[in-house]
């Protein structure tokens, strides 16, 4: 059912891999909300991935740019600007990747080019973003910027390598920038925390089945989808929403909050018994 929460708004939704992706659910959900969007991906992205037949969907078009380099965004401002007839209300940035998970390396044996790739591909990525859009004038009074993020920002999860760190980056650049933005122009910036979900991304990182049992088990309302997080989002772009800023959400059906719950005791006891004293 839609509202029509984003009607009359335009915006740059970045990460859009394939049906699973969460960017590609937020697309869908921004258009069904009113939205005119501008898709955006790297441009190894838009040869492996699927992102025409959503740009088919949601009527939008496609800009490549590596969300990296500076000359990229600029030029993906300057045409989104010119295709959507102005300044944008809001900006999604889904966007992660590790070298060093992709290549199993564990964290204390960090590939330190990778490392780097990691913070600029999955954090500085998001400066960037901002700075460029500030510097072109891109967002309007009151606009949204959304970015993911992920709890090991704020805990130690045994895989997620160094993602933790770079989420951690992240939150933190939420914050700095949304005090200079909102000061400037009442534009807001927030994290959203979400639950492990099946992507590409989450896929990768080691373990990620048994992570996700177990976020789901400790969750008294279960993991949060791609969908909902989706819906979650658009909340964010919308009006309704005007005074949240420099905040990391946590959309997690409440693991964030739990320390143990009847549902992982029961999982874990059955293993118990199994083990030898
Ligand atoms: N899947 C999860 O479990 C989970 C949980 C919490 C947060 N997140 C975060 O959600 C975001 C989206 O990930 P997803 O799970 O939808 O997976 P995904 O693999 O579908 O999306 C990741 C996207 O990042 C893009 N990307 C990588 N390098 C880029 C670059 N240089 N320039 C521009 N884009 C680039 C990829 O092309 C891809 O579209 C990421 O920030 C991820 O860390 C995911």
């Amino acid at each position: 059912m839609a509202y029509n929460l984003l009607k009359g708004k335009k915006g740059i939704i970045f990460g859009a891999l394939n049906d699973q992706s969460i960017a590609w659910k937020v697309a869908e959900k921004a258009y069904e909300e009113g939205a005119e969007i501008v898709l955006s991906n790297a441009p190894i992205a838009l040869r492996m991935g699927t992102i025409r037949e959503l740009a088919e969907k949601v009527h939008a078009e496609v800009i490549q740019a590596d969300a990296t380099n500076l000359e990229d965004l600029e030029n993906l401002i300057e045409r989104t600007m010119e295709i959507l007839g102005g300044k944008v209300d809001f900006i999604l940035h889904s966007i992660g990747m590790s070298p060093n998970v992709r290549k199993g390396i564990d964290y204390d044996a960090l590939n330190y080019d990778y490392y780097h790739k990691t913070l600029d591909v999955s954090a500085f990525s998001l400066h960037k973003v901002l700075s460029t859009a500030r510097k072109m004038d891109a967002i309007k009074d009151w606009g949204s910027v959304v970015a993911l993020s992920y709890v090991a920002a704020q805990r130690t999860f045994a895989g997620y390598n160094d993602m933790a760190d770079a989420k951690a980056i992240l939150e933190s650049i939420a914050r700095s920038f949304g005090y200079m933005y909102g000061r400037e122009k009442h534009i807001r910036i927030n994290t959203v925390s979400q639950s492990p979900t099946p992507t590409t991304a989450g896929s990768g990182v080691s373990g990620f089945d048994k992570l996700e049992d177990f976020s789901d088990r400790m969750s008294p309302l279960g993991n949060a989808t791609a969908d909902d997080c989706a819906g979650y989002c658009i909340t964010l772009f919308s009006d309704l929403t005007r005074k949240v800023t420099m905040q990391n959400l946590f959309h997690d059906g409440g693991f964030s909050s739990m320390g143990m719950s009847y549902r992982a005791i029961e999982q874990y006891e059955k293993s118990f018994k199994e083990c030898p004293e």
